[in-house]
Formats: structure tokens, C-alpha cells, sequence
């Protein structure tokens, strides 16, 4: 294996890849009936990763993929929605060059790509150059629009993902919402992937029935990696670069990183660079001070955030402790509820069974090292 196999926060769909069988033959059978379909997880969980994974597979799609983190306007969304088109016949910043008249469509495209010129001509590039006195409202419709265009004009199907979908509320309103809803409900041609790091805000606007995606896709909630997938990826690699792990060692790796796949795939990347013969009680010590270490900046942000709310940070210590937040005897019972509700909501804190839990395990047992 080479210098740099792990890479730090890069979303994974090579052979690093592991688990996730079951969501990855969900996310074939909706999208193969040309279904919609809403990932929901907390940041790290692996949404970015499943996707990426399924489409490395996807051969006879037009593929289109947006991280809406991205981009600062409406008008730049738009403009890389109708540039991930033309990438998928092999046009590199397709906006930029037919603004400065390098595209030449009819003819070039044409002879490119079996295209049917007549649409994209008709509905299309005659708009690009009009973009200026297009709102931007209506500039990122028309770019919705134009994908389900430019996918009959191909006769293919298209995927749409768009990663961190929750951040267009921060650009529309929800009039634009509906309107959008209204055209891509519509679409024969185009399936959606949307996910989302704020499970109470993802929740909210495809399970509320006054959110104008109600209803629109299939959800999937995405948990933890399962821990038999994790080990069995584990033995693979330990065996391959002839380290000796027990089973008990690699349930413990599972455990402290809460099955969370960030974690799980940090510790193996330090395993791997450190490479012990044998992995010992102390190399796993060493390897979660390090998982530690490496998220300590972030995670000082996290409780930089949480303290400027007042008792933000002592709710979420109490549950990192496994207390129950209701015994914190500080503020009233009221007001605990309004601040666990909008935890959840920022998915810091999931609603289990039997209480709330830390969706990031190692943040809790960061807070228990740090505060106590
Ligand atoms: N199925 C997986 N197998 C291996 N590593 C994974 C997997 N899913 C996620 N990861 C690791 O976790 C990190 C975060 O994953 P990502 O897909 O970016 O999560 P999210 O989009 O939910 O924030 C990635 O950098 C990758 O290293
Ligand atoms: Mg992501």
C-alpha cells in the first residue's frame, strides 16, 4: 500500500470502503425504479462516503453531485448544477466557456455526444446568455429544470445528489422551496439523493406535511457501521499487512469509536501508520489518545459553540456522563426539554429508547477526559 492510503476526512468509496451492504442494495432498488431517496445520519457517520460509493457503480447515468457547503449564492449552485451536466459528456466548465463563446453547441456537442440538439438548443443555451437578467431565483430553477432537459436530450437517466441539503434553507425561502418541489416532483428522468448532517432538520423537511418536500423521498436513516462488517474489514487489513489483532482488541477499537465511521477508519489509519506486530492494550491506548488528539481542535470549537448557550454545555456533559439531564438541578424542567429539543435538532444528542445519548461518542469521552 502506498504512502498516503488513509487520508483524513476524505469521503471513501474505494477498497477502504467497508460495511454499509444493506444500505448500499436499499439505495440500488429505490434509485434503479427511479425513486428519491433522503439520507439522514450525523456529520461522520459516512453519507457522503455510501453515496459516492454507490455512484462509483453507476455506469448507464448521467450523474450529477452538489455539496450545497459549497456554494455562497443561488447563482453559484446553479451554475454547478449545469456544469456537473455537461461533465458527464465530458465538458469541463461548460457556464465559463459558453459565456466567453469557446462552446460552440450545435455542432461540437452534438458530435460528441449522440445529444438531441433540439432541446437543449430550443430551452437552453440561449438562456445561458442571459443569465444577468435572469433572477437569481429563477436562474436556479431553470438550473433544476435543465438537468431533467439535458437528461432526455441524452436519453439517459439522471442522479442528482445533493450532499448537506439542509444549507438551501440558508439561501430560500419557502416559497422557492415549493416551487422547486414543484419541478422536480415532476421529472421522469431524474431521481434525487439529498442528505443531511441535522437529522431533526432533515426530518423536518421531508417528514412535516407543511415542508414542501413532504413526502417527496424515501427516508434512510443511516446508523452506525455494524460491527461485524468493521471486523471483518480489520482482520483484512491486519492480515494483509501481517499484524496480529484479537478479536476482543477490535471490538474495543469498535466500541471506543461508537461505530461511527470517521472513527473507526481514523483509528485504522493510525494503526496501520504505526504498524505494530502484535496490537497490544497500550497500541490501542495509544491509537485512541491520537483519534483524540487530532479531533481536539474541533472539538474545542463544539464546546466554544455550546458554551455560549446558556447550559448547553452542562446538559451535554450530563449525558456524556450517563446521567439523566433532568436530575441537573441549575435551571427548570422546561427549559431543559427546550434545550434538549434543539441538541437533537443540531444532531449533537440522538433520542434512544431509553434517553439521549452523544451522537459522537468520542466527543463525550473527549468532554469526561477534559471536564469530568
Ligand atoms: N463505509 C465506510 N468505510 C470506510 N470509511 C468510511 C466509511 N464511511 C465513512 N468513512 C470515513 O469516515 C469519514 C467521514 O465520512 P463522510 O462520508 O464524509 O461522512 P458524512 O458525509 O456523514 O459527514 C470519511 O473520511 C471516511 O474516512
Ligand atoms: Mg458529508
Amino acid at each position: 500500500m502506498s504512502g498516503g492510503y488513509f487520508e483524513i476526512g476524505k469521503p471513501v468509496s474505494d477498497e477502504r470502503f467497508f460495511g454499509r451492504k444493506k444500505e448500499l442494495a436499499q439505495l440500488e432498488f429505490f434509485l434503479h425504479n427511479n425513486q428519491s431517496i433522503v439520507i439522514i445520519a450525523p456529520r461522520k457517520y459516512g453519507k457522503t462516503s455510501l453515496v459516492k460509493k454507490y455512484l462509483s457503480c453507476v455506469t448507464d447515468k448521467l450523474i450529477i453531485e452538489i455539496d450545497l457547503m459549497r456554494y455562497l449564492s443561488k447563482k453559484e449552485i446553479a451554475d454547478a448544477v449545469i456544469d456537473k451536466c455537461y461533465e458527464n459528456i465530458g465538458t469541463k466548465k461548460a457556464i465559463h466557456q459558453m459565456k466567453s463563446g469557446m462552446l460552440s453547441f450545435s455542432k461540437k456537442l452534438a458530435s460528441m455526444v449522440k445529444i438531441n440538439m433540439g432541446v437543449l438548443e430550443l430551452e437552453g443555451l440561449e438562456r445561458f446568455f442571459h443569465t444577468d437578467v435572469m433572477s437569481e431565483d429563477e436562474y436556479l430553477l431553470y438550473a433544476f429544470e435543465f438537468v431533467e432537459k439535458f437528461a432526455l436530450s441524452t436519453g439517459k437517466k439522471a442522479i442528482f445528489f445533493i450532499d448537506e441539503f439542509a444549507e438551501l434553507s440558508k439561501f430560500s425561502d419557502t416559497a422557492i422551496m415549493g416551487q422547486l418541489r414543484s419541478i422536480i416532483q415532476h421529472q421522469q428522468h431524474t431521481a434525487y439523493i439529498f442528505a443531511g448532517s441535522q437529522p431533526t432538520l432533515m426530518n423536518t423537511l421531508f417528514l412535516d406535511k407543511n415542508e414542501p418536500f413532504f413526502k417527496f423521498a424515501t427516508v434512510l436513516t443511516l446508523g452506525a457501521i455494524d460491527e461485524k462488517s468493521f471486523s471483518q474489514y480489520a482482520r483484512m487489513l491486519f492480515e494483509k499487512e501481517k499484524m496480529i489483532c484479537d478479536d476482543s482488541t477490535i471490538s474495543d477499537i469498535y466500541t471506543f469509536c461508537g461505530g461511527v465511521a470517521y472513527y473507526l477508519s481514523l483509528s485504522m489509519m493510525f494503526l496501520w501508520m504505526m504498524k505494530p506486530s502484535t496490537c497490544t492494550p497500550q497500541i490501542i491506548d495509544e491509537v485512541q489518545s491520537k483519534v483524540l488528539e487530532v479531533s481536539a481542535f474541533g472539538f474545542e470549537n463544539e464546546i466554544i459553540a455550546l458554551k455560549r448557550r446558556k447550559y448547553f454545555l452542562e446538559i451535554v456533559l450530563t449525558i456524556a456522563n450517563g446521567t439523566n439531564p433532568y436530575t441537573l438541578k441549575t435551571t427548570q424542567r422546561q427549559n431543559i426539554n427546550t434545550i434538549l429539543k434543539s441538541l437533537e435538532l443540531d444532531g449533537v444528542i440522538l433520542k434512544k429508547t431509553d434517553g439521549f445519548v452523544l451522537s459522537d461518542t468520542v466527543f463525550g469521552k473527549y468532554l469526561r477526559t477534559v471536564m469530568g
